[in-house]
């Protein structure tokens, strides 16, 4: 389904120029008594469209429409029962008992005039409302979250269901819809695209081509921080499987020179990103006039740096190696800009990309340098790529790979003792990295299995000359990051 954020403060005529199927009001953490509380103008509720408030968006409803909210000293946070107390639309295939996620304070206590309550919980007898009539809703738990096991289902119902609106937003649909745009964009100018070896960039990359063909080149610097097999898979993906006009720069020496004896972690970054910079301008110039640059920007990116009308909370500072420099006077093509990253990957299937390209863990700019601690030289580089290899086998093997946010193969900058063929060996330990996220701002270290770990560390130790030693990093962010430089 196609969605867009915009601000609480929209006008009711904006919200109509829009023409929308439905309107989905979201939580939030304020209390609608606050001073500063978020509010809508009420006449959105009139327009009939219909609406779906969650969380602070029900009791927003709620108080805007006749009803009441209170502070009732009972606070829910966390798995809740639900019981479902009348037959209806939004719950609909649901059962009358399930497990919702909640997460409040206050609480509606009357339902807005005309409205009958649906499901309560025993400390929130309201825990949801609907005025059919008016095509309002309301649910006091998260039906957006994995830990209300039905609330996909709560969402479709409303969605399909009671606003009747088609689920028409599917691949295909997207690349359609770029690639018309693309052509009307860009006309028969060239375009220039760096990829990097992750799915934005390259999805982003492959939507361009296949509007406008060879009027796209794409520059993958290869800076040699990559992991195993990885420059060869892009070479192979868009040079000989899609036939884009790629220019591979090898530019692994510049890199590892440049990183000879740095190890302070933001030097690193920096010399890297500076690097990369260079090499991709060079290669720019060498191409002549280039109008266009392809940028991977996704929506997120998009309500992160605040281009959604004041809707975004927070900010992040992006520190990618891939950001390209201000003065290159490009005019950007961002074919990603209105997809999630999961639509992102599905866009990249049905693009015929593959797989391991499509579903590939997110990694960092500056690559394998920020996971030696210390100096990064040639041989180290050869140790942990190495290692990093089989700890991605075994996490693939294991069928763990999509359910990790990130797994991968740290180097410190220490080296222990050990025992290997009844010879003292002095040499390297390799630390395990593996976590769950949802966006990188915090993580918990994943729980592998200890048998996965077994093989993992067995093969790494037998495997890897200089490698005497595996350990795993039980920390979650915070207090540690994810990466450990
Ligand atoms: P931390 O280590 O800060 O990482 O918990 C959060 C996420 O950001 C990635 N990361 C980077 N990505 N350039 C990047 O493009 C960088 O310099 C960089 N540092 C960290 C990290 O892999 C994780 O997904």
């Amino acid at each position: 389904m196609y969605s867009e954020l915009v601000g609480h403060t929209i006008s009711p005529e904006a919200v109509r120029a829009r023409s929308p199927y439905a309107l989905i009001l979201s939580g939030g953490p304020a209390s609608v008594y606050a001073e500063d509380a978020p509010q809508v103008d009420p006449r959105i509720f009139e327009l009939g469209i219909p609406t779906l408030g969650i969380c602070y968006g029900m009791q927003l409803m709620a108080l805007d429409l006749g009803g009441r909210v209170d502070r009732t000293g009972v606070s829910e946070f966390g798995k809740t029962e639900l019981r479902v107390e009348q037959s209806t639309t939004l719950l609909k295939d649901t059962p009358s008992e399930q497990t919702v996620w909640m997460s409040h304070r206050d609480c509606v206590v009357a339902a807005p005039d005309g409205a009958r309550v649906i499901a309560g919980s025993a400390s929130t007898p309201i825990a949801a409302f609907e005025a059919p009539e008016r095509a309002l809703y309301g649910v006091q738990f998260h039906p957006e979250v994995v830990h209300t096991p039905h609330g996909m289902s709560v969402l479709k119902n409303f969605l399909y269901e009671i606003a009747d609106a088609p689920p028409v937003w599917t691949a295909a649909a997207v690349i359609e819809e770029q690639v018309e745009r693309i052509r009307a964009q860009v006309g028969n100018e060239r375009i220039l695209c760096a990829l990097s070896g992750g799915v934005d960039s390259a999805v982003a990359a492959l939507l361009v081509h296949k509007a406008v063909g060879d009027q796209l080149t794409c520059v993958f610097v290869d800076h040699g921080l990559l992991r195993k097999d990885e420059a060869q898979q892009v070479v192979e993906t868009f040079g000989e499987h899609f036939h884009v006009p790629l220019v591979h720069v090898e530019a692994q020496e510049r890199f590892i020179d440049l990183l000879d004896g740095v190890s302070d972690p933001e030097q690193k970054r920096k010399i890297i990103g500076r690097e990369f910079i260079r090499v991709f301008e060079d290669e720019a110039r060498k191409l002549g006039d280039v109008d266009w640059l392809v940028q991977g920007t996704l929506y997120s990116d998009v309500i992160e740096s605040g281009g959604t009308e004041g809707v975004a909370a927070t900010i992040k500072s992006h520190h990618n190696v891939g950001g390209l420099p201000d003065d290159m006077k490009m005019k950007l093509v961002e074919p990603l800009r209105m997809l999630f990253k999961d639509e992102v990957r599905r866009v990249g299937e049905e693009l015929g990309m593959p797989e391991r390209m499509v579903w590939r863990q997110p990694f960092p700019g500056p690559g394998l340098a920020i996971r030696i601690i210390g100096a990064v030289t040639s041989e180290r580089l050869a140790i942990l790529r190495d290692a990093d290899a089989i700890l991605q086998e075994e996490v693939r093997r294991a069928g763990l790979y999509r359910e990790l946010w990130q797994s991968f193969a740290v180097l410190p900058a220490i080296r222990s003792v050990g025992v290997q063929g009844d010879e003292r060996t002095y040499g390297y330990p390799i630390a395990i990295r593996a976590v769950t996220s949802d966006d990188a701002m915090t993580a918990d270290w994943a729980r592998l299995p200890y048998d996965l770990i077994e093989t993992i560390s067995g093969r790494i130790v037998n495997e890897i000359p200089g490698v005497n030693r595996v350990v795993l990093d039980v920390t979650s962010k915070p207090p540690a990051t994810i990466e450990w430089e």
